[in-house]
């Protein structure tokens, strides 16, 4: 459903981004540009081993030391020592007696005069270990002789029964079956994590680094044991998050908070790379096993996935990130009969969590490169074993979702080949091979859903508030519960309350979250700001417009119908106003110009016994194809072409998107072949990006091409769903299958490093 934009103003058309001129200049206040009077620094005492029973802390010789103010442990905590979003296993600060479960696990907090002064206490805090032999892969985890958690290894195990499997694979002519295995990823954010708490009489303020106000606002009234309305925490603006500061800065803030609370003075508490490297989330690592059977026509019968997560010591977001992986597990195709099996296990590493995709990309590239197995040996061209199993109005999900509106996935797929031109791009690689010996080059088609918003999962947080004010002047403000981190939420989200109010945008600003202004609005994750924040604000602007509107008719005697606000322009019969004016008006005459919006997820019906139902509010598609050249000799792969298609439902900010998609597929591009986290006894040694190697500007594909498919979803804002992570996630997946088509052999890890694809080259099997 493609709908003209004729009777907008600014939603779908080109602006300038609201935060642009700061930014560019340098004005942002991160949170370390933050100064308070009398302000300490913190430093933090993490554990050196993997896994070690705490014997003793003895903070003695740190105290001694010039400039030190505060040394704190868990005999410190005045509330809860007990942290986790999710699942309540992980401590504030490790007390004596009890294990230290990663390298990283924090057993004392520092505060003192300086940086300088804090780190040297730091180091000077003698802590008292006996070493205990350690979980280290999947594999020891499940063999359960150590156990990194007493109630067992396995956290949760998550499952899908769709159908009859077995009666699905003994009808199919084809059976694939493979191992895959996705590494960890860091977030790479250019902004380290970073808290600041200012304590006064009653309570706490906290500026942060953060995607989550209202966690970082469980967490600090948790461990101070104080109420939530004496914990006020407000969003610095932040430099860039990708899931990495969902959860962390609640653990960041608890840390701090405390030092704040017993020295009574402000404390910075900014990480440096290399602890943040090292000690906080990470994408998860995930071995799956995957089966597949097909008809001839390349018609998808069955698919059987067996799939495991490394969650590390904590569990943090981990079960949710789970429900992701199990529900994009089977990718995005209409297949009757279905079983995923999926479990979070423990090791005694950094614990993961959110990351752009949130759990989908590690197994997308294990279906992608499945579905190009499978093209390869029915001879069908990887974009039309596509087309014969895409999702339709009308098709399932894989987990029997029926899809009723807001598809737009076969228009993906024709895009995408249509802005390639396919058929001359296939020619152009075949020409390009026939004349290189040692480079060869390979097309990478991917194809992904993504489930919008929280989901089923996680239902009870799924709503979000706005706060909106007209003030007499006619200029907005906007209150939010999400936060801006880079994403471009604060443009799209001026854009849709100056098309709603009908004031000009350059009038109105969005305000960084602040806990006092708006109610809990769940998480800034899972692609949902736009969609909640955004009819928040919607709802919030509606409610003032219509006071605006009458107020204008009863002075000017016009009827309500006949009036019309727009571009800062108030019309109605022959009269004009300002809209300034006329909000100046409502103020004389005593009106209120402020209003809340409140959007909730509609229910959505989910068994989690046979993992069936509604998994998510509604789905953004998206098709990729890139042109990977492999050098024969080096094993380097450069990625040349892009071309990428994505369902958002409806371009609202045309110019972001290609932002948010360009981002996107860089950083996806990066785990695909660039980067690799190298541990030792569970100790990250890749820890700065001088050894942790992400791509720069030159690694930038020349030639990306985007096409936006407007399939609009009817509860979305003017028709929005998603694209914060869609825009990553198709990219693993289509460039690991362009490496297999360039080599000849199959990619079954990611990243694909350098090293990786030579070795294949030099020793793998040929499979294509
Ligand atoms: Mo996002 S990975 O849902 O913070």
């Amino acid at each position: 459903m493609k709908v003209e934009n004729t009777r907008m103003n600014v939603i779908g058309k080109k602006v300038k981004r609201v935060d642009a001129i700061e930014k560019v200049k340098g004005m942002n206040k991160f949170v370390a540009d933050y100064e308070f009077k009398n302000m300490l620094y913190g430093a933090v005492v993490f554990s050196k081993h993997a896994r070690a029973l705490v014997k003793s802390i003895d903070t003695g010789k740190a105290k001694e030391l010039k400039g030190v103010k505060a040394i704190l442990t868990y005999l410190d905590i005045p509330g809860e020592n007990q942290l986790g979003e999710v699942v309540e296993d992980m401590p504030c600060l490790v007390p004596v007696g009890k294990e230290a479960k990663y390298y990283g696990d924090v057993v004392a907090v520092v505060a003192a005069e300086s940086q300088k002064i804090a780190n040297m206490a730091s180091g000077l805090v003698q802590v008292e270990y006996e070493e205990l032999p350690a979980v280290l892969s999947i594999e020891e985890s499940l063999k359960n002789e150590i156990k990194v958690h007493e109630s067992g290894n396995i956290l949760t195990s998550k499952r899908i029964r769709k159908g009859k499997i077995e009666e699905g694979f003994a009808s199919a002519d084809l059976i694939i079956e493979d191992d895959f295995f996705a590494d960890y990823q860091e977030h790479a954010y250019l902004e380290t994590q970073g808290i600041f708490a200012i304590p006064d009489s009653t309570g706490m303020t906290i500026y942060g680094s953060m995607q989550c106000p209202y966690y970082v606002q469980n967490a600090v009234s948790r461990v101070l044991g104080i109420p939530h309305n004496s914990v006020k925490i407000v969003q610095a603006d932040t430099g860039g998050a990708f899931g990495g500061k969902e959860d962390v800065p609640s653990y960041v803030a608890a840390q701090c908070a405390l030092l704040a609370y017993h020295t009574k003075r402000p404390v910075l508490l900014s990480y440096s790379r290399e602890v943040d490297i090292q000690f906080t989330s990470k994408r998860h690592p995930i071995k799956s096993h995957y089966r597949a059977g097909f008809k001839k026509d390349g018609k998808l019968v069955a698919i059987e996935v067996n799939a495991h997560m490394d969650m590390g010591a904590y569990a943090t977001l981990s079960p949710i990130v789970m429900y992701r992986s199990l529900v994009h597990a089977a990718g995005a195709y209409d297949v009757p009969n279905v079983s995923v099996d999926i479990d979070g296990v423990y090791t005694n590493k950094v614990p993961c969590g959110a990351f752009r995709g949130f759990g989908s990309p590690q197994v997308l590239f294990a279906i992608e490169s499945i579905m190009d197995e499978a093209a390869l040996k029915l001879g069908i061209d990887p974009v039309d074993i596509r087309l014969k199993n895409v999702l339709r109005i009308g098709s399932r999900t894989p987990t029997d979702h029926l899809l009723t509106e807001s598809v737009g996935a076969v228009e993906t797929i024709m895009n995408a080949v249509k802005i390639s031109d396919y058929e001359n791009l296939k020619r152009s690689v075949r020409d390009f091979n026939s004349k290189n010996r040692f480079k060869k080059r390979g097309i990478g088609v991917s194809h992904i859903i993504y489930g919008v918003a929280l989901g089923a999962a996680g239902q009870a947080l799924d709503a979000a508030g706005a706060l909106v004010q007209v003030h007499r002047d006619g200029s907005v403000t906007v209150h939010v519960g999400n936060t801006e981190m880079g994403q471009g939420m604060k443009t799209v989200l001026a854009m849709i309350a100056s098309e709603t109010l009908g004031q000009n945008i350059d009038r109105i600003r969005v305000e960084n979250a602040d806990t006092s202004y708006v109610q809990d609005s769940g998480p800034t994750v899972a692609s949902r700001a736009t969609l909640f924040s955004g009819n928040a604000v919607k709802e919030a602007c509606e409610k003032i417009k219509e006071k605006m509107i009458s107020t204008f008719s009863k002075i000017k005697n016009v009827e309500k119908e006949d009036v019309v606000i727009s571009s800062g322009l108030v019309r109605g019969g022959k009269e004009e106003m300002n809209f300034g004016d006329l909000a100046n008006i409502c103020y004389s005459s005593n009106v209120d110009l402020i209003a809340n919006g409140w959007f909730k997820s509609p229910k959505l019906n989910w068994d989690p016994k046979t993992g069936l139902g509604e998994a998510y509010l509604t789905y953004s598609y998206a098709t990729q194809i890139v042109v990977v050249e492999v050098d024969m000799l080096t094993g380097k792969s450069t990625v040349i072409d892009v071309f990428t298609s994505h369902d958002v439902g409806k371009a609202l900010n045309p110019v972001g998107l290609v932002g948010q998609v360009e981002g996107g597929f860089v950083q996806g591009m990066g785990y695909a072949i660039y980067e690799e986290i190298k541990m030792k006894d569970g100790r990250i040694l890749t820890d700065n990006f001088n050894t942790y190697i992400i791509p720069t500007i030159n690694d930038i594909p020349q030639n990306i091409k985007i096409d936006f498919v407007e399939d609009e979803f009817s509860e979305g804002p003017f028709g929005a769903k998603g694209i914060g992570e869609p825009s990553l996630m198709p990219a693993p997946a289509a460039i690991a299958n362009g490496i297999s088509n360039a080599i000849n052999r199959r990619v079954k890890k990611i990243p694909a490093t350098q090293e990786y694809v030579l070795d294949l080259i030099e020793k793998g099997e040929d499979k294509l």
